[in-house]
């Protein structure tokens, strides 16, 4: 078993949790973001570890693989497009995902990249926009945290 963690911080935050059996196994996230407006928010693993000027030095999504922007369920997506949370109308999503693509091990490895949390929903490609293929259109990045290992 492979654990980590992730502390989002910025205009909203979040605690967020990361489970892996076994090299080729789904990695489970749970946790919480609060702060949030409520509905749909882009929730994505960016490719640096690099919060040195903020959300922004995380980069564009983590794409090992050269897809083009996807939604979860989607073959051709990023590695790190793990599509949106839903916050209620107190403003807390609680997150409970279970992936194929990302890891903790290995060439799809997440730690050490940021995970981020936008200010809107994240199209899955589908939106018609000409961000759609690359960010899903998902806004500003409201909150990120890097990715470590934990026990
Ligand atoms: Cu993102
Ligand atoms: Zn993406």
């Amino acid at each position: 078993m492979v654990k980590a963690v992730c502390v989002l911080q910025g205009e909203v935050q979040g605690t967020l949790w990361f489970e892996q059996d076994s090299g080729s196994n789904p990695v489970k996230v749970t946790g919480e973001v609060t702060g949030l407006k409520p509905g749909l928010h882009g929730f994505h693993i960016h490719e640096f570890g690099d919060n040195t000027n903020g959300c922004t030095s995380a980069g564009p999504h983590f794409n090992p693989l050269k897809k083009d922007h996807g939604g979860p369920e989607d073959s051709a997506r990023h590695v790190g497009d793990l599509g949106n949370v839903t916050a209620g109308a107190d403003g807390v999503a609680k997150v409970n995902i279970t992936d194929k693509m990302i890891g903790l091990e290995g060439d799809h490895n997440i730690i050490g990249r940021t995970l981020v949390v936008h200010a809107d929903p994240d199209d899955l490609g589908k939106g018609g926009h000409e961000l759609s293929a690359t960010t899903g259109n998902a806004g500003a990045r409201l909150a990120c945290g890097v990715i470590g290992i934990t026990k």
